[in-house]
């Protein structure tokens, strides 16, 4: 008897011993919680604005404009849908206008126009106002983005391959920029007050001095990628992102400094470093926390994941520290536009008509 127990205790001592070097802490865990808030359906939603609590929502197929009530995390209360011009208009680009704050810039992309309206953010079900109509000059065509930027509006032109800036407060001051296929973004960088314009399908960005009116063309590297599309304002330039092809994402990003160098960040997590990114936004607190976020979207490519990815910089914005990828819920949505509030995220589905939010980001 005791000559079994012998080797059993000893055994028992030895798995002890074992065990006791194993510690075991509690690990932080940060999740966001990710929530999709059905819309009208629509073939396709594209771009948001919020004002107060109204999320402000295009639906270009049919030319709808969607009003969203959401609570502090995001999530819809009430929801309704207005007819802007008729089905075939194409309603597109949204802005915030700070001339008149609580109004809406949209463009009518088949209808060359702009549109400055009262969304009535007091009410879900009132019906928006129009209060200004600017008619795209000749031979402009297809107004895709509009922001505005003091008097001026500026347009990209996606039709016709141009850039439109005009006075708001006199539409006949303006100057159509010549672009290449097509322009979609414009953004003026913080230094140097140029403007520029993503050219997705020529994978160039046109850079457009408004002082003598001269533009040139600057090539993407295409070791580093292709397909430029979400090109906005940030920390020391312009940011932008590069789709890839129809087969393929890169994973890549780029920054323009105020010499026009430009940075490529390309992403390394197993998911991040194929991403095919279409979009990207700043946190409303990124002169905190250098968040940057980036979405991937299957918009040309059915193989992408539709994906946010939360990059964090290094406060000099030239390495990236640490990035995180978070799937979108329903997969193959074509993840069009991000929208950063401060309390969440929104990202509109193009394909799956949902407002997405994810809360506690
Ligand atoms: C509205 O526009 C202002 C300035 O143009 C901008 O700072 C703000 O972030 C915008 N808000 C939204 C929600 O688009
Ligand atoms: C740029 O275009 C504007 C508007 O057409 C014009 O008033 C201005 O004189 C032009 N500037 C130069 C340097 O050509």
């Amino acid at each position: 008897m005791m000559m079994k127990l012998i080797p059993c205790l000893i055994a028992l001592l030895f798995i002890h011993s074992i065990v006791a070097k194993i510690s075991i802490t509690q690990v932080h865990v940060d999740l966001p919680y990710i929530y999709e808030n059905q819309l009208p359906l629509a073939q396709q939603t594209h771009e948001m604005v919020k004002v107060d609590n109204i999320v402000l929502i295009s639906q270009l197929s049919n030319s709808v404009f969607v009003k969203v009530q959401v609570n502090e995390h995001g999530f819809a209360e009430e929801v309704a849908g207005f007819q802007i011009a008729n089905p075939n208009a194409n309603l597109h680009g949204l802005a915030n206008s700070t001339c008149y704050p609580g109004w809406v810039w949209l463009t009518l992309e088949a209808d060359n126009k702009l549109v400055l309206i009262d969304p009535k953010v007091k009410s879900v079900t009132e019906a928006p106002e129009v209060i200004k109509i600017i008619k795209v000059p000749q031979p402009g065509s297809g107004p895709h983005y509009i922001g505005e930027y003091g008097e001026n509006l500026w347009v990209s032109l996606k039709e016709s391959y141009q850039v439109l800036r005009i006075n708001h407060e006199n539409p006949n001051d303006y100057n159509i920029y010549e672009g290449v296929k097509h322009p979609i973004f414009v953004a003026q960088h913080p230094i140097n007050r140029m403007f520029y314009s993503s050219e997705d399908d020529s994978s160039r960005i046109m850079k457009i001095n408004p002082g003598n009116n001269i533009t040139t063309q600057i090539d993407i590297d295409p070791s580093a990628g292709t397909t430029p599309v979400g090109m906005i304002s940030g920390p020391k330039g312009i940011w932008f992102t590069l789709l890839g092809s129809d087969k393929a994402g890169t994973g890549t990003f780029g920054f323009i400094d105020r010499d026009d160098n430009i940075v490529y960040h390309k992403l390394k997590s197993p998911l991040g470093k194929d991403a095919a990114l279409l979009h990207l936004k700043f946190d409303v607190n990124y002169e905190i926390n250098h968040k940057l976020y980036l979405l991937s979207s299957s918009i040309i490519n059915p193989n992408a994941l539709d994906m946010v990815i939360r990059v964090t910089f290094y406060k000099d914005w030239k390495k990236i520290k640490d990035e995180e990828v978070f799937l979108i819920p329903t997969q193959q949505c074509k993840a069009h536009r991000l929208l950063p509030t401060g309390h969440n995220l929104f990202v509109t589905g193009l394909t799956t008509s949902k407002l997405i939010t994810l809360i506690n980001f």
